[in-house]
């Protein structure tokens, strides 16, 4: 072959991988409303920095006509770009191949991609829109996935990972994300499921359709296996791109700092008006997240999912900062199962990332209930008290209303590891409110009263003066300092700014026993 013939076939060759095997192939992954693997590259990646790899990698399988189709590339693109200018690496299901099932040559395309990443140091993004493993090869297929899976494991907390559904993901393609950090998803497109609807059907006689069992909004509010959700296909890659611009490109890193012109010191005025004196009035923790962070912009996290508490990432001065805040209007702020595991997870990848920690708490409690403690609170608060003691970055503290109970602990209490706690004025942090508090420690004295209402008053009262407040937590150095709301902003800026250099040894051991 000349040097001539070669190019040619190499040119007709790459062809055929970017417009499909069959002639009709894009049209109908188009008619799907669904783009082609190459389109949504461009879409993540900036112009032109995509590199390939392993474009003409095909598959060796025998049997069920796999000897006559043999496409290039086998069903998936892998290679590394860049996203706002720093690197990243991806792979694409193209469905057009084999329904972007996963065969051998496809997974070893995977497996070589995810060693370069971790070699490199660089996120990994996958966007997956495949039928799992591919059933005409057998055992094969499997093993492929368990490469993904100890690979996924393995670089987990080392590399960022993210995933995006933008199909029909079933078995593998479903359990390979939900080990990575961060699951993206995109409405009427994307559906993740262990088993699909016609075996759903077939076992249980439960007739549900692949959007009900495992659409985007289903994931992101019910399961909470999606942290976000999209209506396409382009504000989704948009928001990969918005979310790997908040994260370092490995554990060694920090996130890149973006000043912008926001003051560091600016007064957060506003926030005397968004937070309520009175401590049973709901109100909007997201909007007292907005005064406080640059420009008012941050990036919820699992939005739809468990929202009495909300996770969030935004700049400080210009520094990424993960911010985990009690939803006084939902469910009075109150921590339940789901709160806990996402709240641990989110800290738990903070802390993996070099994302310094800020908690607004303002919670009442953890929610009491036969649900609550039968489904296992127990073990999934301890998640998040686990994730919290075992947060290495830098943590800061600051009580807006009320703190009760194991719930104030937890929320990164300086008890736990906080390096620093502020409150504001007119607090409430305690073992429990005043009116339960009463009714527990002053019963005898209540029960024998002549006038029962009037001793519990009085009873409340002495007891909001003694302990109710954050001068008493102030006075045993619970507290770092009451602060003026108005000045919380620069109050957290200069903390984190002293702690920028914070530097911890973790205990010599293989690794922790958190619960799972
Ligand atoms: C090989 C597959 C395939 C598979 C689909 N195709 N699934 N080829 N292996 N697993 C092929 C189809 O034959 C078809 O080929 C093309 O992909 C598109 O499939 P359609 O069914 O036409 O598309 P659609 O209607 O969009 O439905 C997509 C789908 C459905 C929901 C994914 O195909 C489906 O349910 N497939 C089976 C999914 C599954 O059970 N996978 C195994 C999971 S077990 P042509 O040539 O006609 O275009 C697993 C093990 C690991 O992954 C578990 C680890 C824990």
């Amino acid at each position: 072959m000349t040097i001539t013939e070669g190019l040619a076939e190499l040119a007709d060759r790459k062809r055929a991988v970017r417009d499909g095997a069959a002639p009709d192939a894009t049209r109908r992954q188009h008619d799907k409303g669904k783009l082609t693997a190459y389109e949504r590259i461009a879409l993540l990646c900036d112009a032109d920095s995509f590199h390939e790899i392993e474009p003409l990698r095909r598959h060796r399988a025998t049997g069920f006509g796999m000897e006559a189709r043999r496409p290039d590339g086998d069903g998936v693109v892998t290679g590394w770009g860049t996203v706002h200018g720093r690197r990243v690496f991806v792979y694409a299901h193209d469905f057009r191949s084999f329904g972007g099932s996963l065969g051998e040559a496809h997974a070893a395309k995977i497996h070589k991609l995810m060693d370069l990443a971790a070699a490199a140091g660089a996120p990994l993004v996958s966007l997956n829109d495949g039928a799992g493993a591919r059933i005409q090869e057998g055992v094969s297929a499997l093993a492929g996935y368990g490469g993904i899976f100890v690979r996924n494991t393995r670089n987990s907390g080392v590399i960022p990972q993210i995933s995006v559904m933008l199909g029909p993901c079933a078995g593998g393609a479903a359990y390979s994300p939900a080990l990575t950090d961060f699951v993206f998803m995109v409405r009427g497109v994307a559906q993740m499921f262990v088993t699909g609807p016609s075996v759903v059907r077939a076992v249980t006689g439960a007739d549900v359709t692949a959007e009900g069992l495992g659409g985007a909004d289903v994931h992101a509010a019910t399961s909470g296996v999606a942290a976000f959700v999209h209506d396409d296909e382009e504000s989704c890659l948009a928001d990969v791109r918005y979310l790997l611009s908040l994260l370092p490109a490995n554990n060694r890193e920090t996130p890149p700092r973006e000043p912008s012109g926001d003051p560091p010191d600016r007064r957060t005025d506003r926030m005397l008006d968004l937070v309520p004196a009175d401590p049973a009035r709901p109100y909007d923790v997201g909007a007292v997240i907005a005064e406080l962070v640059d420009d008012g912009e941050y990036l919820p996290v699992h939005e739809h999912w468990a929202p009495n508490v909300v996770c969030a990432l935004a700049r400080l001065d210009g520094h990424v900062v993960g911010i985990v805040a009690n939803q006084p209007s939902v469910m009075a702020g109150g921590l339940d199962i789901h709160a806990a595991e996402k709240a641990a997870g989110f800290v738990q990848t903070c802390d993996a990332f070099n994302i310094p920690l800020v908690t607004l708490v303002d919670v009442p409690g953890f929610l009491p209930g036969l649900d609550q403690e039968h489904g296992g609170i127990i073990r999934h608060g301890a998640k998040l008290l686990y994730a919290y003691c075992d947060a290495t970055v830098p943590r800061v503290q600051v009580i807006l209303r009320k703190a009760y109970g194991g719930a104030y602990i937890v929320m990164d209490s300086r008890s736990v590891g906080a390096d620093l706690s502020f409150a504001w004025p007119r607090n409430e942090i305690a073992v429990m409110g005043p009116e339960g508090a009463a009714e527990v420690i002053f019963r005898r004295d209540i029960d024998a009263a002549d006038d029962p209402g009037q001793v519990r008053a009085q009873k409340i009262k002495e007891y909001r003066a003694a302990l109710v407040h954050p001068f008493h937590a102030a006075e045993r150095g619970l507290v770092d300092d009451v602060i003026d709301p108005r000045d919380t902003r620069a109050t957290l800026v200069a903390a984190l700014d002293m702690l920028r250099t914070k530097h911890a040894d973790p205990p010599s051991r293989k690794h922790g026993n958190p619960p799972m």
